[in-house]
């Protein structure tokens, strides 16, 4: 396994690898990883005759509130857990790598960063692409992995892939979750043992949602959205940020559910905040 800081050195890499007609996986993470990580890296493995990985915590994507000083940071340990993934190359440049002094460049991926998780995180998803598209001009990959875990960064760079005609194949991998339905996250290490418990109530009330949906045939998006924030508000360390119904494909918000629809939530536990969701893309194959 190659660890690489300088983005001159990865980019000589993947031209030396495409060169040589060889097929380039990459996963972009912040690091702490974790078996959601993982799976995005053995699906890349399993597809790439290369597969690099990023641990980056791209400052740009945090807000002046958030928790980029606290994100959780552990090059070793995540060094342990790549290599018996035998993974090719290990990118960490260090801020000043990848931000010098005096960059001010950014891309506005506009109206789907605002809505969602942006509505309390501005200027987060335009950080999320701005990052990822230097990210994907260093390491030039054929194919990307991310996680469905973060449906809404999904679409976000599904969007800026088409626009900015990067020549990338963008591929989204199902959530990986713990034994009671909680995604991984590394944020779930902030949780006290008994907000972990009470975190459960986030899978809990999607599959109730997709019940509502799907076995209840109930359409009417506020009926299952005031369904799921009744259980959630049965739990007292847990606070909603949004439920929300939206179209799979564009996230606009639906009244009347038709496939594929996402339900997406956001949720505080503590100071922590924890997202979540769920796809039905087929009615009767969920029945
Ligand atoms: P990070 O939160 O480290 O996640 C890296 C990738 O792992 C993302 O694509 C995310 O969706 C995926 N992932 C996280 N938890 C997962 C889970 N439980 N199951 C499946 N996939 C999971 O997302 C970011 O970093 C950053 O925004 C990044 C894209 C690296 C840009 O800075």
């Amino acid at each position: 396994m190659q660890t690489i800081r300088a983005i001159k050195e990865m980019q000589a890499l993947s031209t030396r690898l495409r060169s040589e007609g060889k097929s380039i996986g990459f996963v972009p993470t912040m690091g702490a990883l974790h078996e959601g990580h993982l799976s995005l890296l053995r699906r890349s493995k399993d597809e790439n005759v290369f597969t690099a990985v990023s641990i980056f915590v791209n400052p740009t994507q945090f807000g002046p509130q958030e928790d980029f000083n606290k994100y959780p940071r552990d090059l070793d340990g995540d060094l342990d857990k790549l290599s018996p993934l035998k993974v090719d190359a290990v990118f960490f440049p260090d801020a000043g790598e990848m931000y010098p002094e005096g960059f001010s460049t950014s891309i506005q991926i506009g109206h789907i960063g605002e809505i969602l998780c942006g509505a309390s995180r501005p200027g987060h998803f335009n950080g999320v692409a701005t990052v990822v598209s230097k990210l994907f001009n260093i390491v030039m990959p054929h194919r990307a992995y991310f996680g469905q875990k973060d449906f809404q960064q999904t679409a976000v760079i599904r969007k800026l892939v088409r626009e900015l005609n990067f020549d990338i194949d963008v591929n989204v991998c199902p959530t990986v979750r713990e034994t009671d339905g909680l995604a991984m996250s590394s944020r779930n290490a902030y949780l006290t043992k008994e907000q972990r418990k009470a975190a459960a109530i986030l899978f809990r009330s999607l599959m109730l949602g997709k019940d509502l949906v799907v076995s209840g045939r109930i359409s009417d998006a506020r009926r299952v959205k005031s369904g799921m924030m009744g259980l959630i508000e049965g739990e007292p360390l847990v606070g909603v940020e949004y439920v929300e119904v939206v179209d799979a494909e564009n996230l606009a918000e639906i009244r009347e559910i038709k496939t594929p629809a996402a339900i997406c939530l956001a949720v505080r536990i503590g100071d922590t905040r924890l997202i979540d969701n769920i796809i039905i893309d087929n009615m009767e194959k969920l029945v």
